[in-house]
Order: structure tokens, then C-alpha cells, then sequence
């Protein structure tokens, strides 16, 4: 799956950010310099198209909605205003399915991380748009926002969907779910909570499956791949996909005592 597509109404323009914006956001050369930074990333900087509504939303919305990544424990209650359930979405990629299970469960928090400027400010919009008071963003890297601001024990869910399938052999080592992250993962859910995948990539579903199955935090709530639940709803992409004949496999995992 690519990201090519954009939000409603938008022409798709290289338009630049201003200083001060473009100050405010995190640069993938900042992501190297934070702490322990040693680690292959998932993703690759790349400046990619802007729309000039994203731009807007980033110029006007980013303070209010965006948490910048600091490398210490985030108060979660403090974040949202309020004590909550909290989801951790990782690569919201233009935020269409957060926006509809952020409207769909409202009251459940839900703190969606992603790199890209144009997923951001396309994020930025639906929550303006929306009314969504539930959702807070962090522009970073999620490996490091999770090892470094996520306390152990504290999420009730996270939700991984259609992560980058990385598919030549070279670049495996770029896919996000591997044991080391997994495991890091499972120990910032509380018992009880949920890790929820989802990709249309059958090898790396494949993994998926084996990497989640080997943790010992972790417990298969399904006899293997488990159906797309209600909260989940089906993206264009996945739409396209499926009428083009691919699959797409959901795994739900529960974190054990
Ligand atoms: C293929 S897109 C899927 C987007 C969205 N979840 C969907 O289903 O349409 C994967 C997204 O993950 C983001 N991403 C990849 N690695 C990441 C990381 N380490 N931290 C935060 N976001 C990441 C990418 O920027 C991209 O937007």
C-alpha cells in the first residue's frame, strides 16, 4: 500500500511550510539524535507532496492537538484532560480510519503516532472537522515513543494497520513488527489489553502471526488470523484490494497477566 492519496478537497501541491512551522515539526535528522537512536527505522524520510489544507491545519492545529516526543514518560490522563481508556494507533497514515474509530468509540482516547508532515496535517483536519476531542498526535518515530514516553502497564489497546510491508528481502529488516519491538509493545499494555494488525501483505501476515504468537506477554485471541472487527472499518486501499482479489488478515492479540 502506498500513500498516494489525499483528503477531500485538496489539490495536491508541493506547497512549502513556513519557518515557524516547519521549526515546530520534528525532523527525521532530530529522530536520530534522541536518545539510543541506533535502531533500523520503519520508514524512510522523504519530503513527499503537501496539500496546501494540510499545510494550513498543520500552521494553525499542530499546537493544539499535537504532543511534541520527549524522551520521558507521558501523564496520559494529563494529555487528554481526562482518565480514559487509551489506544495507541501506530503510522495513522492520513487518519481516515482514526477519525472514524475516534467518532465511533468517544469514550476511548486515542494517540495516534505518525512521521509523515502530509498524514499529520491531513489528521489535523479530520479532528477539526470532526469535532474530535479524543485524539492527540505525536510526530515522531513510534519505536522510540513508545520505548521512551509509553510507561509499562498503561494502554489498553494499540492498533498497527496496513504497517509498510517492506516487501523485498533486503528491507525486511525495516518492517516494524519484529520480536525486539513486540516485546517492547506488549509490555507498555496492561493485562487485559489488546494488540490489533491488520495487513494486506501475506508474508509479512504471515509473520505477524509468528512474531505475536512467540511473545510471551502476548495470547492469540483467535485460532489463528481473526476476523476484521466492527470497530475496524475498510479503507479505500483495502477496498481496492480486496476487489482486486488480494487478502487482508487481522490478528488480535491479548496481553496476559
Ligand atoms: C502503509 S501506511 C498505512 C497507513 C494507515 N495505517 C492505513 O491503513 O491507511 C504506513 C504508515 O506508517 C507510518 N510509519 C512507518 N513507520 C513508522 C514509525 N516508526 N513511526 C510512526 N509512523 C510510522 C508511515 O509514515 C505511513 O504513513
Amino acid at each position: 500500500m502506498t500513500m498516494t492519496s489525499t483528503s477531500k478537497g485538496d489539490t495536491a501541491a508541493s506547497a512549502p511550510l513556513s519557518s515557524a512551522t516547519e521549526a515546530a515539526l520534528p525532523s527525521s535528522s532530530q529522530a536520530l539524535n534522541s536518545p539510543g537512536a541506533a535502531h533500523i527505522r520503519s520508514f524512510v524520510h522523504r519530503r513527499g507532496h503537501i496539500t496546501q489544507g494540510q499545510r494550513d491545519a498543520l500552521e494553525r492545529l499542530l499546537d493544539l492537538w499535537s504532543i511534541p516526543y520527549e524522551p520521558h514518560k507521558l501523564d496520559l490522563a494529563a494529555a487528554f484532560g481526562r482518565q480514559a481508556p487509551t489506544i495507541l494507533e501506530i503510522g495513522f497514515g492520513m487518519g481516515e480510519t482514526t477519525e472514524k474509530i475516534a467518532m465511533s468509540r468517544p469514550d476511548d482516547n486515542f494517540l495516534g503516532v505518525e512521521v509523515f508532515n502530509a498524514g499529520v496535517g491531513s489528521m489535523l483536519k479530520r479532528i477539526e472537522a470532526s469535532q474530535l476531542q479524543n485524539v492527540r498526535i505525536i510526530q515522531h518515530d513510534a519505536v522510540e515513543v513508545v520505548r521512551d514516553m509509553i510507561a509499562p502497564d498503561t494502554l489498553d489497546g494499540v492498533h498497527v494497520y496496513f504497517p509498510d510491508p517492506w516487501p523485498k528481502k533486503r528491507h525486511h529488516k525495516r518492517r516494524l513488527i519484529q520480536p525486539p519491538f513486540v516485546a517492547l509493545l506488549a509490555s507498555r499494555v496492561k493485562p487485559g489489553g489488546y494488540v490489533h494488525c491488520a495487513t494486506d501483505w501475506e508474508q509479512y501476515a504471515q509473520q505477524m502471526l509468528e512474531v505475536l504468537g512467540n511473545d510471551p506477554l502476548l495470547r492469540n485471541a483467535a485460532d489463528g488470523y481473526a476476523p476484521r472487527p466492527e470497530f475496524r472499518p475498510q479503507t479505500k486501499f483495502e477496498a481496492r484490494g480486496l476487489r482486486l482479489g488480494h487478502g487482508v488478515w487481522d490478528l488480535m492479540f491479548k496481553r496476559v497477566g
